[in-house]
């Protein structure tokens, strides 16, 4: 990861804005023509011994940060919650009666929005729900994406109670500035306390997201951050770049634009916190995190999907909750957006599904390409041509040509059977992903992706 930097005009030329690639095609090429329908019968085409991987979205928070692209709302009223709680529950039900009776569910992730606003006791009353509707496996991985300073010792105790084994904690950036900036004051204190809590509980996978980029940010300031949170030895950092998009997240228009780093900033801040991190003994893993060397991440092949890298190779991904995105073989699915929608859906007594896109063939192969790039920043034509044949290897090998042609940066180079990005040009590997974007079509004047760097 000690890579050259690139100069100036070369990082300016390439902080293009683009998708993040967690899905191929991205979400915003999704349509209302997969319904509801299509994804009961793709349920019920699963393998009789399916694997499954269920994502579980709730969608609200205490307060909403400025900063925040989530799909979430704030509310101080416990009733909407306990209103969707029981809509998402009628929501399993209704999935878990139409996966196979042999099915397994390995992975398990609870993400928001924030689901640590839930009261202990629904923890454990929707704990119970999925351990009674669906085979969780003995050796579930269940995540939680926690909020620290909404924890306490008791959902402590309920979450270790129904199983969550892994915990993601929102950091971003402890400089006070920065926080009054992104409207998120948060207290090392309570980071620290909040780790404790599931430390002491016997919780040994840890990880912490940062976001470089925000308001006031400096190389200095996001080094003190960087140096209090490996104070907390987390086994995972998360270091995404800040995703300025106010037209569609209107909360981001309280962040004062004059104050935000440049491309050229973004990307200092990024390469200066990628040494001190493998300087303090992480490896890097994809373009934004980070693992100790005794944590699977580290090490096991990746995988990329909707919250970002995984060791997770799940086929079969259920979305449940508003908003919530479902992949199968067939192809994607996504509940109603918003919170109402998707409560009216599922008391009309359907699936919740508003939209979806149903892979071809073409696609499959791209988001092949596009995940390997992703995840290893490499493209094999050998791979290719075992998992899609010898005709779609020579197409792919067509593209690699026309990309190593292209490159004047240094960004990308030759293989014996393929392409892999320079370790200078890893940082810029989503201009390489879009080479090979068919859907990938600029519309004039509308701001669909963030900066890629
Ligand atoms: C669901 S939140 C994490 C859990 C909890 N709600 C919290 O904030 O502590 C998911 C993560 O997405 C990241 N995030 C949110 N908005 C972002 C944006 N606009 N750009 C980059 N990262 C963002 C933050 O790092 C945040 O911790
Ligand atoms: S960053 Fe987390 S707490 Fe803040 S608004 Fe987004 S989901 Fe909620």
């Amino acid at each position: 990861m000690n890579a050259p930097l690139m100069d100036p005009a070369a990082v300016l030329r390439r902080a293009e804005r683009l998708p993040r690639y967690t899905s191929y095609p991205t979400a915003n090429h999704f349509t209302p023509e997969v319904t509801a329908e299509d994804y009961a019968a793709w349920l019920g085409l699963l393998p009789e011994d399916a694997a499954l991987s269920l994502y579980l979205h709730v969608p609200f928070c205490d307060s909403l940060c400025w900063y925040c692209a989530c799909s979430t709302k704030a509310t101080k009223r416990y009733a909407p919650i306990a209103a969707y709680l029981e809509r998402l529950e009628a929501e399993v039900a209704k999935v878990a009666a139409r996966v196979p009776a042999g099915h397994g569910v390995r992975h398990l992730h609870w993400g928001g929005g924030s689901p640590d606003i839930l009261t202990a006791q629904d923890i454990r009353r929707l704990g119970a729900t999925l351990a009674g509707a669906f085979r969780l496996a003995p050796d579930l991985e269940f995540a939680i994406e926690v909020d620290p300073r909404l924890m306490t010792g008791e959902k402590a105790d309920s979450l270790v109670g129904v199983g969550v084994n892994r915990i993601s904690v929102g950091v971003q950036d402890f400089d006070p500035q920065v926080q009054r900036a992104i409207g998120r004051m948060q207290s090392f204190d309570v980071t620290r306390d909040a780790v404790g809590m599931f430390r002491e509980r016997g919780v040994r996978s840890i990880n912490m997201d940062l976001v470089y980029g925000l308001p006031h940010q400096t190389e200095v300031t996001l080094m003190q951050t960087l140096e209090q949170v490996l104070e907390l030895m987390p086994d995972r950092i998360a270091l995404f770049g800040y995703a300025h998009l106010p037209q569609r997240a209107h909360n981001q228009r309280l962040i004062d634009e004059r104050v935000l780093p440049d491309a050229l900033a973004r990307y200092a801040m990024s390469q200066r916190l990628a040494r001190a991190l493998v300087a303090a003994g992480y490896a890097p893993r994809g373009i934004d995190h980070f693992a100790r060397a005794d944590d699977a991440l580290a090490t096991a092949p990746l995988n990329r999907n909707f919250q970002g890298y995984t060791t997770d190779a799940a086929e079969h991904l259920i979305g449940l909750g508003a908003s919530a995105i479902g992949k199968l073989p067939q192809g994607y699915v996504q509940n109603a957006v918003g919170a109402r929608e998707y409560m009216e859906a599922i008391d009309r007594g359907d699936l919740a599904t508003a939209r979806g896109f149903a892979l071809t063939d073409d696609d499959r192969l791209h988001a092949f390409v596009i995940e390997r790039l992703m995840c290893d920043f490499d493209i094999s034509t050998d791979a290719v041509r075992d998992a899609f044949g010898t005709r779609a290897a020579a197409h792919v090998q067509d593209e690699i040509e026309a990309v190593l042609g292209e490159d004047g940066d240094g960004i990308v180079e030759r293989t014996i059977d393929g392409l892999r990005m320079t370790v200078r040009g890893r940082p810029f590997v989503r201009s390489i992903c879009a080479r090979f974007d068919a859907y990938l079509n600029p519309e004039p004047g509308v701001v669909r992706h963030s900066m890629a760097i």
